[in-house]
């Protein structure tokens, strides 16, 4: 009827929106388009709160961020109103895609808006770890550099010049890590990918390597023939895959013995794709020149005691990969709209996932 048609969709969002997004939101709402269940404080939401405003009935939409975990018991408690999830980020892990599926409710991510910025933290990393800028910086910070003068061999580490970079998920987001790893003259790359033929796109941004023999640089750029390929060659292997049942762990001590002794590795994709455990143990002994990570299995629970913190060779970040202000409005305003779309209040989805 269209007394129902007039009642505002509600929406949950998990905590306080950047401007750009918020800024939609309060649009529809003052539009009267739709109700807002937000929280005042900027912070993780307790999973607590979250059932308790789902389980009080109505939620159309959940705005969530990926510290959110979306569950088969987060969409019991939102019962048959729930239409779609719209995650402020590009990666889905942290949400039960099966249990959305047979319940068809929607997702929504925001892909795109991230791609440059993390593929910065990607070439930074490769730098942070080639150049033992990590170890540097602690050194500094720690008041040892009055005991460790400049040296002929003070902090070396492995050129990037000629070397063989390894890329693990050759998407948008490794597409354009190497784009700017190019520019450091890089001797030849490896590739790996779940979409052969698919998804490069042939936007000038991105190569469009698997329809053409084209080498961008002027450099071969290639496919591996294999896990163990890759993991012998490179002498910079970044991961840019998804984590999926079959990316978890795949960074593990077997793949790591087949490593050179002088490679590093480089993560800005799902901290489970690497295990922590073997990675450390193999830049403890040395079979392994160091690492750059952005992200790692258990964070944000990692303290000073963790293995990797505590191995110096390992430059480790909290997860900054998008973090320009620029790219997080823009991952917050697509979050908005996404949801608005899936709840028919006429918006165009950003992005809406194949369930
Ligand atoms: C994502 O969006 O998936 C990143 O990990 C954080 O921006």
């Amino acid at each position: 009827s269209s007394l129902h048609r007039s009642m505002p969709s509600k929406i949950l969002v998990t905590r306080p929106l950047p401007p750009a997004g918020d800024i939609v939101l309060q649009r529809a709402s003052q539009a009267g388009q739709v109700e807002l269940i937000t929280r005042a404080e900027d912070s993780t939401a307790p999973r607590e709160w979250v059932l308790e405003q789902l389980r009080k009935g109505d939620v159309d939409g959940v705005v969530c961020m990926l510290g959110d975990k979306i569950d088969e018991e987060v969409l019991e408690a939102a019962g048959p109103s729930l239409k779609v999830i719209s995650t402020m980020s590009a990666g889905f892990d942290h949400v039960d895609t099966a249990a959305l599926k047979a319940r068809g409710i929607a997702l929504g991510t925001t892909p795109d808006a991230l791609t440059d910025a993390t593929a910065d933290v990607g070439a930074m990393l490769v730098l942070m770890a080639s150049r033992r800028a990590g170890e540097g910086i602690r050194a500094v910070a720690d008041g040892k550099w009055p005991s460790m003068p400049w040296a002929p061999l003070l902090l070396c580490g492995h050129a990037l010049q000629n070397s063989t970079v390894g890329i693990l998920g050759f998407g948008k987001i490794g597409q354009l890590t190497l784009k700017r790893l190019l520019g450091f003259g890089i001797g030849r790359a490896l590739y790996t990918t779940s979409k052969p033929g698919q998804a490069l796109s042939p936007s000038k941004d991105y190569f469009n390597l698997l329809s053409s023999s084209s080498s961008p640089g002027g450099i071969p750029i290639e496919p591996a023939q294999s896990l163990s390929h890759l993991a012998a060659e490179s002498d910079f292997l970044i991961i840019t895959c998804a984590l999926t049942p079959s990316t978890t762990n795949l960074i593990n001590a077997d793949f790591l013995a087949q490593m050179k002794p002088t490679a590093y590795i480089i993560n800005t994709a799902r901290g489970p794709v690497v295990d922590s455990l073997a990675l450390a143990s193999a830049v403890k002994e040395g079979k392994l020149a160091g690492a750059g990570l952005d992200v790692v299995t258990g964070e944000p629970n990692i303290t000073a005691d963790h293995p990797l913190v505590k191995e110096h060779r390992i430059t480790l970040l909290p997860h900054i990969g998008s973090a320009t202000l620029e790219t997080r409005g823009e991952m917050a305003r697509e979050a908005a709209v996404n949801v608005l779309a899936g709840l028919g209040l006429g918006e165009q989805w950003v992005n809406e996932v194949k369930l």
